[in-house]
């Protein structure tokens, strides 16, 4: 009998160490917080409320932010992610690094490339001078169709359009549909493999002019180096780095601004 409840006893220790061995991976460790949050959470959740992360996180905004108040959605959509599911929206941290760099440029187009649900497309919008845009690039409907309704219920859907596709097919239609002539501001924040191709691609459709701001987001984490090689080793661009964090977590993470120069 005592032998049983020892066992017991010594199961439970383990499991309970097991557990908190994760909770604190998970905080620090930027791979296993994905692997629980993106892979293993958020499907039962959707299985169980037979419903996904990104409707949850409209919901949320709907039932909790100030109709037509930009500033109110961007940071209930904070609020949902921090306290309940992490979402891969840039955050509060870097977007003071992305609202900065929007105030210094004061761009009359920018591109976007990557808005899942509209966090970025929102906070970026809210910050636009009279007649400025915002095209933002989308590949995945079900994100679109949740970012149009975010967009529209924060009342920037006049400042943002949204160009459902993938980048390496939007980015060359930019001129002769989208009646683009050159881009002020670029985000990069779409699969981090894309962020140099995109890169070449935009030159080679003559969408930068001298001055043009890339800002790239994730650099560190999951990462861009191949970004990183290309725009630091290129006299065509003068660069810089912000350290900061991976959204909603204690994981460093960093944008980079790459200024092209003609
Ligand atoms: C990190 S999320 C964007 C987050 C958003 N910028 C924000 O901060 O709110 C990346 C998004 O890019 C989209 N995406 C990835 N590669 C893409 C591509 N090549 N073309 C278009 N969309 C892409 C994904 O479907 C995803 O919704």
């Amino acid at each position: 009998m005592l032998e049983s409840s020892s066992s017991l006893l010594f199961i439970v220790f383990i499991v309970l160490f097991l557990v908190l061995l994760f909770a604190v991976l998970i905080k620090r460790n930027g791979t296993a917080a994905l692997l629980w949050n993106e892979i293993i959470r958020e499907n039962i959740i959707n299985f169980v409320m037979n419903q996904s992360k990104e409707q949850r996180i409209l919901n949320f905004v709907l039932q909790n932010a100030v109709r037509g108040d930009p500033s109110s959605v961007v940071d209930t959509i904070d609020k949902y992610c921090s306290e309940k599911e992490w979402a891969m929206n840039v955050g509060n941290e870097k977007g003071k690094i992305l609202d900065k760099t929007v105030e210094e440029v004061s761009p009359s187009v920018v591109l976007e490339l990557g808005t899942y649900c509209g966090y970025s497309a929102v906070r970026i919008a809210r910050l636009l001078k009279p007649g400025a845009h915002l095209l933002t690039v989308e590949f995945n409907p079900k994100f679109a169709a949740i970012a149009k309704q975010m967009i529209e219920f924060a009342g920037v859907q006049d400042k943002v359009n949204i160009l459902e596709g993938p980048s390496e097919e939007i980015i060359p239609q930019l001129k002769k549909k989208h009646e683009v002539n050159t881009l002020d501001f670029v985000f990069l924040d779409h699969w981090k493999d894309r962020y140099a191709p995109d890169t070449i691609l935009l030159q080679e459709c003559n969408l930068l002019r001298k001055g043009t701001v890339l800002l790239a987001d994730n650099v560190i984490f999951p990462g861009a180096p191949e970004f990183l090689k290309y725009v630091r080793n290129n006299p065509h661009f003068q660069c810089t780095n912000y350290p900061s964090h991976l959204e909603y977590m204690a994981v460093q993470d960093a944008m980079e601004k790459a200024v092209f120069l003609g």
